[in-house]
């Protein structure tokens, strides 16, 4: 017996996703994917009927962030897209990792041959002291071992695991058993370009862009060229993303900060940079924005206030909406939610109505979606909804 659905909708960003199920009593397979079409490959093909899951850092709510052991674990666990920071190192290699400093995920206090290397350097405005990434060459920076950034996480990997580097993080993605997107930073690029030079007089931006290239990254959202290798680039630098859109086709978020914060190179405020006439500006030139969630919908007393209209205001410009960060500890969930990540989850998904969550628990969404996608399914008749949870349960029982 065989029953096959075609589903048809249009999403928020405008695009068209045509999902075909197919279920074979007896053979409940994963059973939520598009079927693999106009690619000669048998990978399975990104998702691209629901929110994507954004391995934040990788699944660094398990391992030490940005490190290969976080970007495997977050591909086993169902992302959609292995976030990562992109830094450079004293000659130039491109690195991922999040902070300027190495001091708080790295054991560099440990080297005594690098005591001396602490420096102060302004970044964005600010003094700040420790051993800067762009004080260390990449042969010292891969004698370093990364660490957990937070106490409150699991601490057995630390001191187990090097840093990587973005061609080895772009290794990582596509050597996965299925297609697996890249969402790249360009971080800190006014102070990268400060302490980094080039040989050609190439920029931070130049050097990032020939590595996403080289290795076979174009095309714009949703083209073939870019389903077989999902891309997003991301900054909170404009002139970054304005000044790469010369250079690759690729799709870009414009990342914006809390509401105090003005962004790194143009120095505008939050509140220029989500103007109706910036949206109708930025539009050129990037995709989506990835917004903090809690300018989005902005908490008093740990209890979540009114949403502001800024996803409503997105979309009315065709702009995807990817807020950062979820994650499921407590310290980080608003009172709303109950101590429930997948109540978080729930609320931005089908409430806010986001094309795409950063998460540092890639397996948490993974499996929020798994369970209620389907269910969701503007068209599925209560027999199939049963199907689809039957053969979840019998995946969970087999320990898929
Ligand atoms: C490093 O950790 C300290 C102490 O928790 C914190 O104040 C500081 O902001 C962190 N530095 C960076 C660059 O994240
Ligand atoms: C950035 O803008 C603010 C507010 O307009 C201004 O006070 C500040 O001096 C500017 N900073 C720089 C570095 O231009
Ligand atoms: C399901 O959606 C398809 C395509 O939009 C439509 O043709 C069909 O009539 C729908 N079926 C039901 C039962 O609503």
């Amino acid at each position: 017996m065989m029953s096959m659905y075609i589903l048809c909708n249009v999403t928020t960003t405008g695009f068209v996703y045509v999902l075909l199920l197919n279920h074979f009593l007896g053979s409940l397979a994963r059973p939520l994917y598009p079927l693999p079409s106009k690619f000669n490959t048998d990978k399975q093909q990104l998702q691209t009927f629901r929110p994507f899951n954004i391995a934040h850092r990788g699944s660094n709510g398990e391992f030490p962030e940005e490190t290969a052991a976080s970007y495997v674990r977050a591909i086993e666990e169902g992302a959609d897209f292995l976030e990562t920071d992109i830094l450079a190192s004293k000659d130039g290699v491109l690195i991922c990792f999040h902070d300027v400093i190495l001091d708080n995920t790295t054991n560099v206090a440990d080297y005594k041959e690098f005591s001396d290397r602490q420096r102060t350097y302004e970044v964005q405005g600010d003094d700040i002291t420790g051993w800067f990434v762009v004080d260390f060459t990449i042969a010292e920076l891969k004698t370093l071992k990364v660490k957990q950034r937070y106490q409150f996480r699991d601490q057995q990997y630390n001191g187990k695991f090097s840093i990587i580097t973005f061609e080895e993080f772009i290794s990582i993605a596509l050597d996965a058993p299925r297609v697996v997107g890249i969402y790249p930073e360009i971080k800190n690029p006014v102070f990268i370009n400060q302490h980094v030079k080039w040989l050609g007089g190439k920029r931070f931006e130049d050097i990032f862009v020939d590595i996403l290239l080289r290795n076979g990254y174009k095309g714009p959202y949703m083209s073939d060229d870019w389903l077989k290798q999902p891309v997003f680039i991301q900054s909170f630098a404009p002139t970054s993303l304005v000044y790469a859109s010369k250079l690759i086709d690729s799709p870009k978020i414009l990342l914006i900060d809390d509401v105090t914060i003005p962004t790194q190179d143009t120095n505008q405020s939050y509140w220029e940079i989500t103007s109706e006439s910036y949206f109708e500006y930025i539009k050129e030139y990037v995709v989506g924005i990835g917004p903090w969630k809690d300018t989005v919908v902005p908490p008093q007393n740990n209890y979540l206030s009114t949403p502001t209209d800024l996803v409503a205001k997105a979309h009315a410009y065709d702009l995807q909406v990817h807020p950062y960060t979820y994650r499921n500890e407590n310290q980080f969930l608003h009172f709303d939610f109950h101590q429930d990540p997948y109540a978080e989850y729930e609320f931005w998904i089908n409430q806010m109505g986001v094309d795409g969550l950063f998460t540092d628990f890639t397996g948490s969404l993974h499996r929020y979606q798994e369970w209620t996608s389907f269910a969701a399914a503007p068209n599925a008749s209560a027999a199939d909804r049963l199907l689809h949870r039957i053969s979840l349960l019998i995946d969970a029982y087999r320990g898929k």
